[in-house]
Parts: structure tokens; sequence; C-alpha cells
């Protein structure tokens, strides 16, 4: 039987690099929080999570309260180290006998199938902990892997304590550990602060287990990508670029044409179908689902909750933020469509503006097209409103209220021409 697992995510550092206000793992690539990209990685391989919060508490408990259900928040107050940290899960885990998965909070880009191979590792070793690393060039900063002369484990030690011997190894800790939680349980209790940084390092479960006689295996991660983490605001950069990178090359793999990688972001969380074309300098965020056939850009702009079936085609300049768009309808040029329903075949004519919010009650309020809708140049759609099935709205109106079935809609004021008008002014 599958032993149940749980994991634990260290998010409360403070993270001094950064420069902000911000706590760390609530900076966001593509809308969403670092931390968010961890528990999503986690999610389908755990039923429960503990993040450990401490710096800026209230906010990162709060962005886990509202998006994830099976995730817990614990306190960590003061913060006196990653070992200190995981140790605070033990009461809420007195009596749990199943594996336990530790990961950081900012290392976004470990994917799901790397942990799924790594806990496989675990199990096929019969091991008691398991430890990730990979092997870096440039190692600096990160803890070194440490083995005896046969290979195995002896132990791990951080940047800050290392002697120069042990400053060249490559082989570095990735920060992601695997544990029998009733076999590693004790060390958390044994830890000491004897270090550099004065701090309970987890990396001690490492030695702990090996004088303890456990089983402590080490796996070794190719693509140390993966475990890229980020404490500036430069990895942010390099980290977004990454998953990029990862993202594009999966959506070309699957039949997508990207005309441009160099100047296109797509999020993690954006289906595209196949044959669908993406034009240079497009940015897309958030979660989003586009359908086969479809173009997008040059210069589109998707905010997230945004879905657009097939045969449909999203122009230079406009920006698109949750709304539904059915098959085969068109928005060309320079608008803005938000909290929208748009039904099929629907042209809407270039400048076309969403009025969806307003600022007085801070409310936003939906616009409704129904299949076949035509809208006229220079529309502005004041939200909330339904236009019916087959109207067409004139170009330059502005549209305050629902329209029926295959009617026009006009509100432009009557054109007059004024002979000679140029020629008497001069
Ligand atoms: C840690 C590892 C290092 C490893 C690296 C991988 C230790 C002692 N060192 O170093 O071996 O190579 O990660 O990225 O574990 N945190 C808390 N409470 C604390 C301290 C930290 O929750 O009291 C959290 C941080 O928010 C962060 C994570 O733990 O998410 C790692 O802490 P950080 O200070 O970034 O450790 P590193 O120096 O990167
Ligand atoms: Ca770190």
């Amino acid at each position: 039987m599958q032993k149940e697992i749980k994991s634990v995510i260290l998010a409360a550092g403070k993270g001094t690099r950064m420069k902000s206000n911000t706590p760390k793992v609530l900076h966001k690539i593509f809308e969403k929080p670092l931390l968010g990209y961890v528990l999503d990685n986690v999610k389908n391989i755990v039923n429960e999570s503990f993040v450990i919060v401490g710096h800026h508490a209230e906010e990162v408990t709060e962005y886990v309260e509202k998006n994830y259900k099976t995730a817990k928040t614990v306190l960590q107050s003061p913060q006196l180290g990653t070992g200190h940290a995981v140790s605070m899960v033990c009461p809420a885990l007195e009596n749990f006998e199943g594996q336990v998965i530790i990961l950081c909070g900012d290392t976004p880009l470990i994917t799901e199938a790397t942990l799924k191979k790594f806990i496989e590792y675990h199990n096929s070793n019969n091991s008691d902990l398991t430890v990730m690393s990979t092997i870096f060039e440039n190692p600096t900063n990160y803890g070194r892997i440490i083995r005896e002369a046969d290979n195995s484990l002896k132990c791990i030690v951080e940047e800050k304590d290392a002697t120069p011997d042990e400053k060249a190894v490559k082989e570095v800790n990735a920060g992601i550990y695997c544990l029998n939680w009733g076999k590693i349980k004790p060390a958390f209790s044994q830890l000491t602060s004897n270090n550099a940084q004065g701090e309970y390092y987890l990396t001690d479960i490492i030695a702990w287990g090996k004088k303890n006689n456990l089983n402590v295996n080490a796996f070794i991660l190719e693509n140390s990508d993966e475990i890229y983490g980020i404490n500036s605001r430069s990895n942010l950069a390099t980290a977004t670029k990454i998953m990029n990178d990862r993202k594009l090359n999966s959506l070309m793999d699957n039949g997508v044409t990207i005309v441009d990688p160099a100047s296109t972001w797509i999020s993690e969380d954006t289906e595209i179908g196949a044959d669908t074309i993406i034009y240079p300098s497009t940015y897309i965020e958030g979660k989003n689902k586009i359908g086969k056939n479809c173009k997008i850009g040059p210069c589109a702009h998707l905010r997230g909750d945004v879905e657009i079936s097939d045969n449909c085609k999203i122009g230079n300049f406009v920006e698109v933020k949750k709304a539904k768009i059915d098959h085969n309808t068109n928005a060309g040029h320079l608008s803005y469509i938000g909290d929208a329903e748009l039904g099929a075949h629907i042209n809407i004519g270039a400048g076309t503006i969403t009025a969806n919010y307003d600022p007085i009650t801070k409310t936003k309020s939906k616009t409704i097209l129904k299949d076949n809708v035509k809208i006229g140049s220079n529309t502005v759609l004041v939200a909330p409103v339904e236009i019916g099935e087959g109207t067409n709205i004139g170009a330059g109106s502005v549209i305050t209220k629902n329209i029926g079935e295959w009617a026009l809609g006009i509100t432009r004021a009557p054109l007059r021409i004024l002979e000679n008008w140029v020629k008497k002014k001069m």
C-alpha cells in the first residue's frame, strides 16, 4: 500500500536580498506567487501541506487560506533556521507514520514529474531519508554534499561553514527532502546551532541519520534548473525566463507556432490548441485556455481567466481579461475585452472597449454578446450590458442599455456637412 505523504514548505524567511515590502514567497511569476508554484507542484502528490510562515505571516497565511484548501500554515516565530522551521510541525504530526517531503517556498521551478521520481527513488532504495542534490559548475551559496570515501553520504556543509576543500565540491543540496517521518522526527529535538550562522540547520539531519544508522541517500537531479532558488530580483527574472522557455518549448512540441520565442511570454497555466499561431511580443499571464487554429498577437495581452474557442483571432494591442470567447470570433485591433462573454462568429471592430469598471462603487460588471453580433469600430459597451443575437452596433456608439436580437444599435450624433466652411474661414 502507498504510504500517506504530507509536505512541509518553508516560507518563513525574510528574503532580505529582494529589498521588498512583499514577502519573498509572494513575489510573482506570471501573476502567480512563487509559493503557489510549489503548492501546485505537490498538490497531486500529497494529501496535506504545511506552510511554515513567519516573516509577513499574515499576508502569506491569507494567500494560502484563500487559494489552497488542503494546506495549513504553521507559525515560526522567531525564525531560527530551516531545521527549527520544520520542527514547528512536530506537534501536528505527533502520531504520523507516513512520509514527509520538505520543499522551499522560493524554489518554484521544481516539477511534479521530478518530485514523483524523487519519491520513487526514496521508496525503491528503502531509504529513511533522501535529499535531492544536483551538480552546479558554480556552487557558491548552496550547501555542499559531502561524501565518504566509499561515495555514501556523510553530511551537508553550508557555504559559510565550509573549508576550502569543501567549497570546491560541486554537488549541492537542492533543499528538497523526503523522510520517513517516524524515523527522522527525533532529530528535530536534537539539532544544535553550533555553526557560523547560529541557526538550527535542517541539513544536519543527514549527519544525524548516518549517526543513527539509518538509510540515507541522495537523488541526483540532472536538470539543475529545477532547483533554482530565488533570493534576488535578478534571480526572479532568470526564473521567469527559464519557466517561459520551458512553456514555449512544450507548446511548440504540441503543435503551436510561436513566431518569435524571444519576445513571447506565456504562463505555465495556459493551455493552447494545435495550429494556433502566437505572433511576436505577446504576453499571456494567469490561467487561460486557447483553442485550435487561433491567431494571437502580435502585441496581444491576455491577463488570465480567458477561455478562447477554436478559430478565433485576437489581434494587435488587444487586451483580454476574464472572458469567454466562442469559436470564430475576432477582435483584430486595439480593444479591451474584460469581464465578458462573447458568442460565436462575432466581429469586434477596432478600438472597441468593454467599460467594465465603476470607479464609484468599485464594482465590475459583465458584457454579454450573443452569436453573430457585429460591433462597429470605436464602440464603448458600458457594462452591465447584453446584446442579442445578430445585432449590429454602429461605429462610434456608446451602448448603455441591453439590445435584443437582429437590431441595429447606434448612438452616433447625426453628421453635419457645412459646405465651404474651410474656405470661408480662410
Ligand atoms: C538552504 C540550505 C542549503 C541549500 C539551499 C537550497 C539550510 C541550512 N541550507 O540554504 O543547504 O543548498 O537552501 O536552496 O537549510 N526559512 C524558514 N525559517 C527559517 C529560515 C529559513 O522558513 O528560520 C525558509 C526560507 O523562507 C526559505 C527556505 O527556508 O524558503 C530556505 O532558507 P534560505 O535562508 O533561503 O536558505 P539557503 O541559505 O538558501
Ligand atoms: Ca534560498
